[in-house]
This record gives C-alpha cells, sequence and structure tokens, in this order.
C-alpha cells in the first residue's frame, strides 16, 4: 500500500477526493494530469502555519506549475508570486495577481521585459548583475520611474540536489558572487531609477536537508546587515525555494522544520523574509494518468509496460533521472515483477522507470505518475507531433478541466 497525499487507492481504483480516476478518464481519455485543490490548499497553508511566527510572504514560483486556474486558486489562498517570465508576470495578472504582488526574477531578463516591469511597478525585480541593474535604472530614469529591485546573490553553497537543478554554485549561471554583491549594492545607493527593496538568493530545486538551507539564510541576513550598516532600508530577505517533496514517501524536511531552520537566521535582521516555493506547494497535488499501449517481453526477462504518455508529458525522469512513483490505477492480481516503463517518443532516454517493481500490467491498463504536480504539464513539449495533455482539477468531490486537450488545429494554426 503507497501513501500519497492526494490519490488513494479505493474498491473502484485510485481516487481523489472521492473521484475515480476512470471517472475522470471516461470523459477526457489519456493521457492527462489530475491536480487535487485539497492538497495544495493544505500544502500551501501548511507552509504559511509554518512561518507564522515570523513576518513573511509566500511568493508561489509560477515555474512550478502555471496553468492558470491553479494560480488563481493560489491567490485565493493569499498567496502572492515569483514570476521567471514576461509570459508568466502576464498569467499572474490575468488570474487577478496586482503588479506589486509579483517578483520578478530570473536569468536573461529581454529589455522589452524590464522595460514593461519597470512601467507595470512589479513589487521587486530581482536582478541577476550588476549589468541588468544598470538597464533597469536607465528604463526606469526614461519612464520617470523607481524601480523597486533586489540584487540575487550567488553563495557558492552545494544544495546537495540534482546538478541540473542546483543554482548557488560557483560555476552556475546565477545571481553575482557573494562577495561582489555588496560594492554593487554600495556604487548604486544614490543612482537614480532604483530602490533597493530586498536581497534574494536561491540555491537549488528539490532540497532535502536543512543545512543548505540554513547556510543560504545565514549568508543573507548577514549581507543585508552590512547592507544596513550602509545605510540601505531593506523591505525584505527573499530566501528563494527549493524545498524538496518526497518522492519516494519517506519522511523528509517539512515546513516546519524548515521555518525553524530559517527564522533563526533571519530573526537577527528583523527583516520579513519572502518565500518563493514551487515543488512543494504543488508538487504532491498532480499525477499524471497515462494508458499502457502495449506490452513486450524480451527473451532474457526484461519486460516494458509502453505508455501513451512519456517524456513529452513529464520530462523530469529523461532530464533528471528522476524517481515518481508509478502504480496502477485498479491493479491487477499477481505476483510482482520488475518493470520498464517507458513512454513512445522516439527516444531510448524516453524511460519513466527501470526495473520497477509493479503488479501485473496489460494493454489498456491505467497507471498513475504520481507527484507531477510541479514541473510536470509546464514543461511538456509537441515532440513527435504529441498533442499537450488536458489538465483536470478535482476539489470538494467535483472536477472540471482546467486546460483542454490541444488538437493538432492549434499545433498547425501558428504554420504556414
Ligand atoms: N525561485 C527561483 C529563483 C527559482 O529558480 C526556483 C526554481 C524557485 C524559486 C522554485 O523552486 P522550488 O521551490 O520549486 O524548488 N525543473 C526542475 C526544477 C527547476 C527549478 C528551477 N527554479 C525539476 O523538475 O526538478
Amino acid at each position: 500500500m503507497f501513501v500519497s497525499q492526494s490519490f488513494t487507492p479505493t474498491p473502484s481504483g485510485l481516487a481523489c477526493d472521492d473521484v475515480t480516476v476512470e471517472a475522470i478518464v471516461g470523459h477526457v481519455g489519456t493521457p492527462v494530469y489530475l491536480y487535487s485543490a485539497h492538497a495544495i490548499r493544505e500544502a500551501y497553508r501548511a507552509l504559511d502555519a509554518a512561518f507564522s511566527a515570523y513576518p513573511h510572504a509566500i511568493h508561489y514560483a509560477m515555474k512550478a506549475n502555471s496553468t492558470l486556474s491553479i494560480v488563481q486558486l493560489l491567490r485565493s489562498l493569499g498567496s502572492k508570486v515569483d514570476a521567471n517570465s514576461g509570459g508568466e508576470i502576464q498569467v499572474a495578472r490575468r488570474a487577478g495577481y496586482s503588479p506589486a504582488d509579483i517578483v520578478f526574477t530570473g536569468v536573461g531578463k529581454t529589455r522589452d521585459e524590464l522595460r514593461d516591469a519597470v512601467a507595470d511597478g512589479i513589487g521587486t525585480i530581482n536582478a541577476e548583475s550588476a549589468g541588468e541593474l544598470d538597464r533597469i535604472a536607465e528604463l526606469a530614469v526614461a519612464q520617470g520611474r523607481e524601480a523597486r529591485v533586489a540584487l540575487r546573490v550567488n553563495p557558492d553553497i552545494d544544495a546537495g540536489s540534482h546538478p541540473n537543478i542546483s543554482t548557488g554554485l560557483r560555476v552556475n549561471k546565477f545571481g553575482v558572487p557573494l562577495q561582489e554583491a555588496r560594492t554593487i549594492y554600495r556604487e548604486r545607493k544614490a543612482r537614480p531609477g532604483l530602490r533597493f527593496v530586498g536581497v534574494h538568493i536561491h540555491i537549488g530545486s528539490q532540497i532535502t536537508t536543512v543545512e543548505p538551507l540554513r547556510r543560504a539564510a545565514r549568508t543573507l541576513a548577514a549581507l543585508a546587515l552590512e547592507l544596513r550598516d550602509d545605510g540601505f532600508a531593506l523591505e525584505h530577505l527573499d530566501v528563494g525555494g527549493g524545498l524538496g517533496i518526497a518522492y519516494d514517501g519517506q519522511a523528509i524536511v517539512g515546513p516546519a522544520e524548515y521555518a525553524m531552520t530559517v527564522i533563526p537566521e533571519v530573526e537577527r535582521c528583523g527583516i520579513p523574509v519572502v518565500l518563493e516555493p514551487g515543488r512543494s506547494v504543488v508538487g504532491h497535488a498532480g499525477a499524471l494518468i497515462a494508458r499502457v499501449v502495449d506490452t513486450k517481453c524480451y527473451p532474457d526477462g526484461r519486460q516494458f509496460a509502453v505508455l501513451d504518455a512519456g517524456m513529452g508529458e513529464l520530462m523530469r525522469p529523461a532530464l533528471y533521472g528522476s524517481y515518481h512513483r508509478i502504480v496502477p490505477v485498479r491493479p491487477r492480481d499477481g505476483e510482482e515483477s520488475p518493470w520498464d516503463v517507458v513512454g513512445p517518443i522516439c527516444e531510448s532516454s524516453d524511460v519513466f522507470a527501470t526495473d520497477r517493481q509493479l503488479p501485473p500490467l496489460a494493454v489498456d491498463d491505467l497507471v498513475a505518475v504520481l507527484d507531477a504536480g510541479a514541473y510536470g504539464s509546464v514543461m511538456a513539449s509537441n515532440y513527435n507531433r504529441h498533442l499537450l495533455p488536458p489538465e483536470v482539477l478535482i476539489d470538494a468531490g467535483q472536477w472540471r478541466i482546467i486546460r483542454r486537450r490541444q488538437t493538432l488545429d492549434d499545433v498547425l494554426a501558428l504554420e504556414a
């Protein structure tokens, strides 16, 4: 028996909030992303409650899942947002967020994106370099405005996560070296067009131990104290996101431990903290439901279950070798045995799991790939002309399509 915050086995197969997966699939087909609104609320509230003893603002990192209804749900809970592009800012605006509720992060912001962010009066632009600060200043002066900015520092701390999702090491492209930060702030203190409201750090994602998070918070607080000595009146310390989730269902650092790690570090500044969680808010809430379209067994005994979803729908296993639990929606009787669960894409890396112990699988069976709420649908592609899957939100025993399945006409509409 497995434990999931969102999907539970019932006599009618896997279900979420009293709605069976089969009932939804009967209407929308496969592959499909399902999300539990309840799980998103619980995760958001747990984090908010954990930080209740200290002034804080949660800016949900939209990059994890920016489907309009999900972003709106978070807004209804009181969340603000972290946007990583002009596109995400526009989605946030359409979801009803005011510019003041948005922090704009991200390497490689274009001049157009910066110009719009300044014009909109975005809450904080987290600059990634001295050059970016200078471009923001120029654009702000040209508009007769003052941009609210923070600088992202790169502290050279190993987050201990997969190299592809570590961002706080010297070799990573993110932020400015910590030792240069104070000078960059000082040199621009009186610069027209800039108002320094914070400092920013984000060392990586899927972080599963507290130590790197503690070191990052400590580093940021120390810098903030130096900047206070320099006469900067900072309004917040943005500690980024990164809190991991238990993809294997085992216990892991939770919101309470995270808060107990961060708060003592930032407390000595007395400056409110900004959090940018993505995965920990939506990760457990989602599952990708797929159908077995073929099975085969090699002479050496290796058996494959080929699904109608693969790296096109959920890229994480192919890109990072990520582990996602896979469960049959309605388990068949019989012994478990090792399966390679693979997708339909013409790439050998299109594999969800290798040698995974699963009960017997047959063509037309449904399986759920769990914990796919974060960095699932947002990273999907049309490779091999597969169409983007629909997304369904389950809430209080009801379900609704929050993004319909893409059609080939949608795709070809862009082509001459
Ligand atoms: N803030 C910044 C500046 C970030 O770069 C990120 C994630 C977050 C917040 C949110 O981090 P979270 O709380 O979700 O860990 N596609 C990868 C993850 C990439 C994370 C990118 N940055 C994956 O599927 O594991």
